[in-house]
């Protein structure tokens, strides 16, 4: 099997001032040594200068923005082009969070638009997708999240698929405490791996990172990353605090000792 790429990444959302996120930065990547896991940190646009400083400085350590306007150029008061966040260092970019679906009204048309506007750039997107509970108690969350990879993704070519990080993260485990168990976080990755396989082929379903979001914490990334579907984690509160990030750091770390 293809040895996928281990990610931890943080996912700050709209937290923590100049100072304050620049602190964290530099407790996270002076208080780890990943060696086998890539530590990406998605910080709120006005820290990706800063935080990228600070992670350039370490073999394995990235910045990300957590979004990103699709067009190079022009009169989009507000929005952020690629040329201008990877200007600063960024080289992953969250696309598609259910927080941007719900909250700004992206769409799928947009997603894929942005998805390809990150690749074009040479950078990396970490691709978001997952149910809502309605959909996981009715079991179709399978088909669902899967309609999204096919809606958002599957344009994409083989070679250009293969760079995308996706994150799997059912919205009634955001934020809420409530975490996927592992063997709900392992059917469903390994299902949508199986879609990814039926478009692409196996070898390229095999080499996509799908990392789990929803509630990681200390506590249960061990469990969660010892699936051999889930590749990592997009961290939301716990990606705040050192100390409750460089424990799952240092989880995905033990699980390739
Ligand atoms: P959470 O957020 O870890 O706070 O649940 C995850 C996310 O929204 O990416």
């Amino acid at each position: 099997m293809t040895k996928r790429a281990k990610i931890v990444a943080g996912n700050w959302k709209m937290h923590l001032d100049h100072a304050a996120g620049v602190a964290l930065a530099e407790a996270i990547v002076s208080g780890s040594d990943a060696q086998n896991t890539t530590v990406v940190m998605c910080t709120p646009a006005i820290h990706l200068k800063a935080v990228s400083e600070i992670t350039h400085k370490k073999s394995g350590y990235y910045t990300g923005a957590q979004n990103c306007y699709h067009e190079p150029k022009g009169a989009f008061t507000g929005e952020l082009s690629l040329e201008m966040l990877a200007s600063v260092g960024t080289t992953h970019v969250i696309i598609g969070h259910s927080e941007r679906r719900s909250y700004f009204g992206e769409t799928s048309e947009l997603l894929a638009q942005k998805v390809n506007a990150v690749l074009a750039a040479g950078l990396t997107p970490i691709y978001c997708c997952g149910e809502s509970l309605d959909i996981r108690n009715a079991g179709s969350h399978i088909e669902y999240v899967g309609g999204q990879l096919k809606a958002e993704l599957f344009h994409l070519s083989a070679e250009d698929i293969a760079k995308v990080v996706i994150a799997y993260e059912p919205i009634w485990a955001i934020g809420t405490g409530v975490t996927a168990t592992p063997a709900q976080a392992q059917d469903t990755h390994e299902a949508l791996r199986g879609v990814i396989a039926e478009a692409y082929g196996a070898d390229v379903a095999d080499g996509i990172s799908i990392l789990y979001g929803g509630s990681v914490k200390p506590d249960n990334a061990a469990t969660l990353f010892a699936c051999p579907d889930v590749d990592g984690g997009l961290v939301g509160g716990a990606s705040l605090k050192a100390d409750l990030f460089l424990p799952i750091i240092a989880a995905m770390e033990a699980q390739q000792a």
